[in-house]
């Protein structure tokens, strides 16, 4: 009864708060189920008008999409609302906010004006911003803060001011806001930090400047800074790192250095850091990483040195009890490096993407990998016998798979996320049924796009029924010929030609005759080639055969491999079965 009565009245609240929601808006609950206003059409133009926001919202984001962005000014329209928490007006082309607009907003949290026109924040704009924590000002064309910009934020947390145009910061610049955390000036023209400023904010745990033109580590600055646990220099002009630098940096745990100009990595350079977590140094021009850089780093789980020139893995020791996750791609490592993997054994990630490996035929990732990344090598076959058992992600994507094998597929069936897009499949009947077989159950699989055979190209696996796959058809790839991609032709790439059996062997007999015939004869040359279709064969880019007639034709069922080794001169002749056993064998079964 009483809930019967109670009901309308809930029901009238409600719907006062909805009520007064803007055209245009989104009026909702939030998350944390706070009033929110969303308006995010665009459109706007003028000055800021709150008009039909209710006065209880505590979430108000104004954003626009790109190409209707808003064209606003601030005006003094905030100070009614008692109850805000954050307040976003992105993408608005604000040009400059007003003296003691925000007066009075005592519960704001978050202030985010990220994507405006904002050239020269001053002090007196954030005054009365007693609890703000959370300062964002990414994205505008502030030329320089002056001392004491901040001063009025006592609580302030998290300052960003990502992509501006700051060239200096000004002395005393983070004046009064000492409690301040997170400290982002990443994509600033800066070229050289002055250390003085840090002396009002050392309680700093995370401080942020990618591309801020640096060239030079700077233990003056990290001396005030005690506390820090995060750095992220990326994308600057470090040339080394010089471990008296970074003495004081005693509890970093994160530390990002890619992007740089670091060309080696000495002994001990660590040495100050024992509580590194994760240290990256991808796309530097690092050639070597002393066996002792990581010296007294006992707790480095994870490590990308990708993109740089390393041959060798020796660094690898003192971390191997802890490494978890490891970045290696785009290196220049050679094959026996490799076999050091092996000792990791705590190993869950690997990354070997772009080292040009061609072929694994050895044991060489440790057991307990999860994650395996060898995309944009020149892998063609891979065997199930050297991919670690509990693998949950796999990339091999730009490789130069034509198919893969039954049995590995049967591990593959347990990858979750499985990369296999950029090679070139064949899909015939020599190489993609195990994988045809699996379009139904793998959405990855489906989207395979057919290279060859020329009747198929460009056709998705998925829209490919077995019936009409033809004969082997391209020219494939063994493992003893790697440097070529054409060693040897299988006939019946039109796909009309059947399998006759009958006649078979009469034909052969002939051809073996006129093989050994062929031979002789061609036996002066360098590199004989029987070729028997050769408008495909030009199609296919390859002009390598020298005679345009082939002196042997035997309705397809048959097909010759000759080594275009200009060295050797075997004659070899296969049949469909033999070829069949080539494949198995080529493909590790
Ligand atoms: C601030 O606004 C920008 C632009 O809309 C957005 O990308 C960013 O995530 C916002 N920051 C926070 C902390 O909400
Ligand atoms: C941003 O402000 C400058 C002047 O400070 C003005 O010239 C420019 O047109 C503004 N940009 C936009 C996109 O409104
Ligand atoms: C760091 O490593 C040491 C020794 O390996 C270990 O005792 C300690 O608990 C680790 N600390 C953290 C924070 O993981
Ligand atoms: C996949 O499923 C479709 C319809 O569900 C079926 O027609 C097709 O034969 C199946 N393909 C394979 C290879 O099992």
């Amino acid at each position: 009864m009483i809930v019967q009565l109670l009901w309308p009245l809930l029901f009238a609240l409600a719907t006062q708060a909805w009520s007064k929601c803007p055209t245009k808006c989104t009026c909702y609950l939030d998350q944390k189920g706070r009033i929110s206003v969303l308006c995010k059409e665009g459109g706007m133009v003028g000055p800021l008008d709150l008009e039909d926001v209710g006065l209880d919202t505590e979430v108000i984001k104004i954003t626009a999409p790109d190409d209707n962005t808003n064209a606003l000014t601030m005006s003094p329209v905030f100070q009614k609302y008692k109850h805000l928490e954050e307040i976003h007006i992105t993408k608005s082309n604000i040009p400059q906010l007003g003296k003691h607009f925000f007066w009075g907003l005592t519960k704001l949290d978050v202030l985010n004006l990220s994507q405006n026109n904002i050239t020269q924040p001053l002090d007196h704009n954030f005054r009365g911003l007693f609890k703000l924590k959370e300062l964002y000002l990414d994205d505008n064309r502030i030329i320089s803060l002056p001392s004491g910009t901040f001063r009025y934020l006592p609580e302030l947390k998290v300052l960003s001011v990502q992509r501006n145009r700051i060239e200096e910061l000004t002395p005393r610049i983070f004046l009064e806001i000492s409690k301040l955390k997170v400290l982002k000036l990443s994509g600033n023209n800066l070229r050289e930090l002055n250390p003085e400023v840090f002396k009002d904010v050392q309680e700093l745990r995370s401080l942020e400047c990618r591309g801020c033109a640096l060239s030079r580590l700077n233990n003056e600055i990290y001396h005030l800074l005690p506390h820090l646990t995060h750095l992220d220099l990326g994308n600057n002009e470090i040339e080394n790192i010089p471990s008296e630098e970074l003495r004081e940096l005693t509890r970093l745990k994160y530390f990002k250095l890619d992007g740089n100009r670091i060309t080696a990595v000495v002994d001990s350079t660590f040495t100050h850091q024992p509580l590194l977590r994760k240290l990256y140094l991808a796309r530097n021009q690092i050639e070597k990483i002393s066996s002792g850089a990581f010296e007294n780093v006992n707790n480095l789980t994870e490590l990308d040195v990708s993109y740089n020139k390393l041959e060798k893995l020796g660094f690898l020791e003192p971390i191997e009890g802890s490494i978890e996750v490891l970045v290696l791609s785009g290196n220049r490592l050679k094959t026996h490096a490799l076999k050091e993997l092996l000792r990791l054994e705590e190993l869950k990630g690997l990354r070997l993407a772009e080292i040009g490996i061609a072929d694994i035929s050895h044991e060489m990732f440790p057991q307990n990998l999860v994650l395996l990344d060898l995309g944009g090598n020149h892998l063609s076959t891979l065997s199930r016998d050297f991919l670690p058992p509990s693998l949950t992600e796999l990339d091999i994507s730009r490789n130069r798979f034509r198919g893969l094998d039954e049995d590995l597929l049967t591990l593959l069936d347990n990858v979750q996320t499985l990369k296999l897009d950029g090679n070139p499949w064949s899909c015939d009947l020599c190489y993609i049924v195990p994988l045809l077989e699996r379009t139904n159950r793998s959405a990855v699989v489906k989207e395979i796009t057919c290279i060859s055979p020329f009747t198929v190209r460009g056709k998705r696996l998925e829209l490919i029924r077995k019936s009409e796959l033809t004969w082997c058809t391209t020219p494939s790839y063994t493992p003893s010929y790697t440097t070529s991609d054409a060693n040897f032709f299988l006939i019946g790439e039109d796909g009309r030609v059947g399998i006759i059996a009958a006649g078979t062997s009469v034909c052969l007999l002939l051809l073996t005759v006129l093989v050994i015939v062929g031979a002789v004869c061609y036996s002066k040359r360098h590199a004989a080639k029987y070729y028997t279709h050769e408008d495909k064969l030009a199609m296919e880019g390859e002009s390598i055969f020298d005679s345009n007639h082939s002196p042997l034709f035997c309705d397809g069922e048959l097909s010759f491999k000759f080594p275009l080794d200009a060295g050797e001169k075997k004659v070899s002749i296969a049949t469909i079965d033999e070829i069949k056993k080539e494949h198995a064998v080529t493909n590790g079964t």
